[in-house]
């Protein structure tokens, strides 16, 4: 039985690659517009020399020789199409592409500018993301898997890698660049329009690689101050979980940072955990129970990832702990 669509279907899936959060052709900033755009040119181009090439094909079918004329007049023939076809056509394509291509990378250069740009620091880990703000009022902030930045100003990127290399990149806004262990990589990219982001992992570093994402939120600059004096002072205790908090010290300060009760810094620093999208760096929504969810299954959700299983702590305290977490709210 025919199914006259079904043709359909991988065009569609493709298609469906064109949209979203993390797609270069649907560009939030100058650096990803210019390589969208070059992105369409080259389609457009190499589209061109297809069909070119597939009538040059069909035309071979036409068959019969050419009487008139001489072997010499054949390999005289051959010599243009090899000349034309061979060398100058990729030449001047090469050139072509390097003249816009080369340009295109320049926005992401951080080069001096009037007012220097916002400075934010990220650094990869097996499988998360460190984010920080050295230059907010008042004192660095701290967060993890979640990064916001103003909107309609650049915004100087400095990287690198606590462990493995892995690699920058908000498709969306440009990029990506490495992030190297002792090293740290710039990269300036700009927000044009308010919104949410994705942000993906893009150099191989392990088994859980694609489980690395990035919540990217770009919002008045004024909005990101707010942000920022949100998470400078230390919340007060809250003295309904104090135990919780108990639990917390004994299982986890080692590893995790809380403003005000711990100070590890092995794991995601976790001062504003309540208010992240996501847990796991995009492994699960977060919403109310996740957490203890996280903390009790989560070898299962992200297999290998660093933190050992809790198996040793009952699940009355898992969920005591998850509890006291999502209310750390700035
Ligand atoms: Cu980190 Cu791939």
């Amino acid at each position: 039985r025919q199914r006259p669509l079904a043709w359909a279907a991988p065009l569609g899936l493709g298609l469906a690659g064109c949209a979203g959060d993390t797609s270069i052709l649907d560009p939030a900033g100058p650096a990803a517009r210019d390589v969208a755009l070059v992105w369409w040119g080259m389609l457009a181009f190499f589209t061109l020399v297809f069909v070119a090439l597939v009538v040059l094909w069909l035309y071979t079918f036409r068959g019969g020789s050419r009487p008139e004329r001489s072997a010499e007049d054949e390999r005289r023939i051959g010599r243009h199409w090899i000349l034309g076809g061979g060398i100058l056509l990729p030449g001047v394509t090469i050139v072509v592409l390097l003249a816009w291509g080369v340009p295109a990378g320049q926005h992401m250069l951080p080069l001096p500018i009037g007012k220097p740009p916002m400075v934010i620091e990220v650094v990869g880990h097996q499988w998360w993301w460190e984010v920080r703000y050295p230059d907010a009022e008042g004192g660095e902030v701290v967060t993890a898997n979640q990064l916001v930045m103003p909107v309609g100003e650049p915004v100087d990127f400095h990287v690198t890698g606590a462990d493995v290399i892995h690699a920058f990149w908000i498709p969306r806004l440009g990029g990506k660049i490495d992030m190297i262990p002792g090293r740290i990589n710039r990269i300036r990219l700009e927000a044009e329009v308010p919104g949410v982001f994705g942000a993906q992992c893009a150099e191989f570093c392990g088994a859980q690689h694609a489980n690395m994402r990035l919540h990217v939120e770009a919002m008045p600059r004024e909005e990101v101050e707010a942000w920022l004096a949100a998470r400078r002072p230390e919340p007060a205790p809250t003295p309904e979980h104090a135990e919780a908090r108990e639990h917390f010290r004994e299982h986890c300060a080692d590893c995790h940072r809380v403003a005000g009760v711990s100070e590890g810094d092995v794991g995601p620093d976790l001062s504003d955990i309540g208010v992240r999208a996501t847990l796991g760096a995009g492994v699960m929504a977060m919403q109310e129970g996740a957490i203890a969810d996280w903390l009790r299954h989560h070898q299962a959700y992200k297999p290998g990832n660093r933190m050992p299983a809790h198996d040793d702590i009952d699940a009355e305290t898992l969920e005591a702990i998850g509890a006291w977490l999502e209310t750390l709210q700035p």
